[in-house]
């Protein structure tokens, strides 16, 4: 036998392989195009959301991309690969990996995931075997009833004095982080999941920088933190749709745990990332760009996501979620950033001036807002809170006259007062990395402040 002829049998032996070791497939059809980010295919007929794999020819013979349905326009159907398609060629097959009424994506939940840090698709990426649980779930859930909810009334103690004194976060209260780059909101959150009074702490590390993942899970999340937390990382360089996947299987563990009574942590990092990862599959299925490049299916993701969390049905667990937002430039006016604020139940600032001259964390007091806070404290500990602010700005807005010794003492009571307890608010707000300050405390120190 030559050997051209004992290399194609082979081809087809591996090929007939490849088929038969498939689940039954009742149909499959073919690729037609491929231009940009999406795969076009006929000949299927399949719902959105479907796996699919697409044949691949390699060096080394042939194998299989993932891919998912995202789209259809007539007979066509838009599929976006999860990952790299080098090598696929035009007619290849593709086979639907679902047969019959689609269940969605099935991925393991439950408490054995503790302590483990997995990607989008449950693949463990910390090194250990796969998770075994008794119990998979399917990503999507139905809405909790917004009238059977419980309402935000207990106080979730997040270990920074600066939060649990002036923007007191409610359990089941969804709060946004917003920040440019490297403005310190990755410490902040890392020091939540490591001194909050949760019970279980659930991180999406969505779209960031891989060496980001790493920093987050072995210095900032640290031991302590890892025990008690499921990290479910995907970073900006898998395909959008794992990206999107990641945050929403991060919220999907959320629920499981507050389902089981506990009270939950979620922490995403970063929501903008998850609203880019859908603006990239939303303009490679053609939909037209509206808001500064943003389609408007990212407008309606955004709320779908967020509103996941939250607390369950009267006295269930709950879900107190941080989602950060990237604001570039000092940009305020971000689409993302708009819309985030609308549909979150309170806003931290993180400022660039304040990380810059050392001042951390970097929370811009003045700019930031709890909106549960006024159901969750005594009027006596809102007042102060409101005489806290008041002082802090006024010393803020006239920071350069007192500087250049512009000021003459008397002339402003609250100033003079403002400038006289400037440096215990200073003291206050600023909180180590790896010092953790509880509820009781933050309202004691600020009681100290005011008793002076
Ligand atoms: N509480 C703190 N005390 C001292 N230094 C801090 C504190 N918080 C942040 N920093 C400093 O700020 C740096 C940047 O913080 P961090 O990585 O959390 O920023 P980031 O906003 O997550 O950045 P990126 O946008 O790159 O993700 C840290 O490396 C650290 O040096
Ligand atoms: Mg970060």
């Amino acid at each position: 036998m030559t050997l051209r002829l004992k290399n194609w049998l082979e081809a087809i032996d591996r090929k007939e392989k490849l088929i038969t070791s498939l689940p039954p497939f009742r149909q499959y059809g073919k690729l037609t195009r491929a231009t940009g980010l999406v795969m076009e295919a006929v000949g299927l007929k399949l719902p959105i959301g479907t796996l699919c794999i697409v044949e691949r020819h390699s060096r080394d013979g042939i194998d299989k991309v993932e891919s998912e349905v995202v789209g259809f326009n007539g007979q066509i159907l838009y599929l976006m690969p999860l990952e790299n398609v080098d090598g696929i060629l035009p007619g290849a097959r593709v086979y639907s990996l679902e047969t019959g009424a689609s269940k969605g994506k099935q991925l393991p939940l439950g408490p054995e995931l503790l302590g483990r840090v997995l990607d989008a698709s449950a693949r463990p990426l910390d090194g250990l075997p796969a998770p075994v649980t008794l119990q998979h779930g399917s990503l999507f859930t139905q809405p909790v009833n917004p009238l059977q909810r419980d309402p935000i009334k207990h106080v979730l103690d997040v270990g920074v004095r600066a939060i649990n004194g002036l923007l007191t976060v409610g359990r089941g209260q969804r709060m946004g982080l917003f920040a440019g780059s490297g403005v310190g909101k990755s410490v902040l959150l890392g020091m939540m999941a490591r001194y909050t009074k949760a019970d279980v702490i659930v991180v999406g590390l969505i779209g960031e920088r891989g060496r980001e993942v790493k920093d987050f899970i072995e210095n900032i999340l640290g031991e302590d933190g890892r025990k008690r937390s499921v990290v479910i990382a995907a970073p900006a360089d898998v395909s959008p749709i794992l990206r999107m996947q990641g945050a929403v299987y991060a919220t999907r563990i959320a629920e499981d745990f507050r389902d089981r009574g506990l009270d939950v942590l979620l922490i995403m990092d970063s929501l903008t990332r998850y609203a880019m990862a859908q603006r990239e599959i939303a303009l490679a299925i053609g939909e037209p760009p509206a808001t500064k490049g943003y389609p408007p299916s990212v407008f309606a993701k955004l709320p779908a996501l967020v509103e996941r969390a939250g607390n369950g049905v009267k006295e269930g667990g709950s879900i107190t979620a941080f989602y950060t937002v990237l604001t570039e430039g000092d940009d305020q006016q971000d689409p993302i950033a708009d819309s985030a604020r609308a549909i979150l139940d309170g806003h931290i600032v993180l400022s660039r001036r304040l990380a810059e001259s050392g001042h951390y964390p970097a929370i811009d007091i003045e700019a930031s807002i709890s909106r549960a806070m006024t159901e969750l404290i005594e009027p006596v500990h809102y007042k102060k809170v409101q005489n806290f602010k008041q002082l802090l700005s006024s010393y803020q807005r006239n920071r350069d006259l007192i500087s250049v010794g512009a000021y003459a003492a008397g002339s402003d009571p609250l100033l003079d007062k403002a400038i006289r307890l400037y440096p215990q608010m200073e003291a206050y707000l600023q909180q180590a990395i790896y010092e953790s300050s509880g509820y009781e405390e933050a309202g004691n120190n600020l009681d100290k402040i005011f008793s002076d």
